[in-house]
């Protein structure tokens, strides 16, 4: 088999060799720690070689790629996924609430429940000469498959609310660095989410803006987790383009083995099965979930690539119904925008933005556009004062797009703009504060949404 190594490379260092990477990790590595941690980092001009060498190459049976992804109940279950290029036999996660310490592993174990081959599309072999007669086919003509790689879901429960729980990853005996994360607290509203769309293009960029995550959570460990609006990569059905995205991922952990849990949102680009593979959701019923963040804040993911009526609306209602009397905060996540700053809206908009309305929904959370925006508050559809204010449309690190500031949602309080960003959620118990902040670290705008009066 000729595999085509393309390991944690990206769009501008495709055709680097395995060798380069490693020289560069060598040399790299100490100049990269302490540029990136020692203080807080100029990440537009951090090269690409430097950030490819953070990224833990895959190969054998090494951990790599891993995540925590949260669906659910955040306060006492997780998902741990990481990736390897063999398939191995084993893969287990330690954790618990202890540290390991340096060589050791944490108290309690899971196995894998879930572990499986990505959906990988080889290379058409007759388009590179392989279904010719072989005394036509030469050394050229031998196509380059993609390396095949695995997916691997631990899925543990039973956690403790608002805990620091280190992990450990092991596949047939080859383990991760202690990592950790820390579960929702049960009740009240003491942290802060990071919510970002359209990571899909503008690789360095995207590196770049993983960075920026890293950032903010090392400034403020109240950052609990951040929320994905969709758009990962441009083609959904691409493992190698998956491959990169998670690889670089990883630039989301901060030096001491904090992860932050993602909450995940489809986009328009993430068609195919990987998706799915990636964060360890079904197919068929888990396109639109809702991840409680304790007692008191909900987050309720969309699918805008399902239609809105139907059975999404129907789950929809329901949730926001049962939801809007217990939580003090109620938060909707979705990839395309119901008022966009650049597109027309979504299709599923005539259909959500009501039930929005109907359940007094706190903030809705929009990627896709490419660009920036904050809204006005509405309601049926127009301007007013107790109405929804939506945010976002999506800049980790994807090319950004001008906006048309003329349509009247964004004037006389709105605006919109377009940078690279990330959405910072501080949540108290009586307001919201919405910060946009952006690559080098400034804030583009900062709103506080208050508490309604329900
Ligand atoms: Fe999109």
């Amino acid at each position: 088999m000729n595999y085509r190594d393309t390991t944690n490379s990206n769009c501008l260092t495709t055709k680097i060799p395995t060798t380069w990477i490693f020289t560069a990790l060598t040399f790299f590595i100490f100049a990269v720690n302490s540029a990136l941690f020692a203080t807080e980092p100029s990440l537009e001009n951090l090269d690409v070689r430097t950030l490819v060498s953070r990224m833990t190459p895959l190969k054998g049976t090494t951990p790599a790629q891993w995540r925590v992804v949260w669906t659910g109940d955040a306060t006492s279950e997780a998902t741990i996924s990481w990736t390897t290029a063999e398939a191995g036999k084993k893969h287990v996660v330690y954790y618990g609430t202890k540290s390991g310490g340096r060589s050791g592993k944490p108290a309690l174990s899971q196995q894998c429940q879930s572990n499986g081959l990505y959906s990988i599309i080889q290379p058409n072999a007759s388009k590179n000469g392989a279904g010719k007669g072989s005394e036509q086919t030469t050394k050229n003509d031998v196509p380059n498959l993609i390396a095949p790689a695995y997916y691997h879901h631990a899925r543990i429960t039973q956690l403790e609310p608002n805990t620091r729980y280190y992990f450990v990853l092991e596949s047939d005996g080859q383990r991760s660095r202690e990592f950790y994360f820390r579960t929702a607290p049960s009740e009240g509203t003491d942290f802060t989410l990071i919510h970002g769309g359209d990571s899909r293009s503008g690789h360095a960029d995207r590196s770049r803006m993983n960075l920026r995550i890293a950032q903010q959570a090392k400034s403020n460990p109240k950052v609990l987790a951040f929320a994905h609006g969709g758009d990962y990569i441009v083609s959904g059905t691409k493992w190698e383009q998956w491959r990169l995205w998670l690889s670089q991922h990883e630039l989301t952990t901060l030096e001491d083995g904090r992860v932050l849990p993602i909450i995940p949102t489809k986009g328009n680009h993430d068609a195919g099965k990987i998706y799915f593979e990636v964060f360890d959701l079904e197919e068929n019923d888990e396109r639109w979930h809702t991840t409680m963040l304790g007692k008191d804040v909900a987050m309720v993911t969309l699918d805008t690539n399902s239609p809105g009526g139907g059975p999404q609306a129907d789950w929809l209602d329901a949730e926001l119904s049962r939801l809007r009397p217990k939580v003090r905060w109620l938060l909707v996540q979705y990839h395309r925008p119901m008022y966009p700053a650049v597109k027309g809206p979504a299709t599923q908009a005539s259909i959500f933005c009501p039930l929005f309305d109907k359940y007094n929904v706190d903030l809705a959370l929009e990627s896709d556009g490419h660009c920036m925006k904050r809204t006005v508050p509405i309601r049926n559809g127009k301007k007013d004062s107790l109405g929804l204010v939506y945010v976002g449309e999506g800049g980790l690190g994807v090319g950004q797009r001008k906006t048309d500031s003329g349509r009247w949602y964004l004037q006389d309080g709105g605006k919109a703009g377009s940078a690279h960003h990330v959405i910072r959620l501080d949540f108290d118990s009586d307001d919201l504060r919405v910060r946009f902040i952006l690559m080098d670290g400034s804030t583009w705008d900062d709103h506080t949404i208050e508490a309604r009066n329900l």
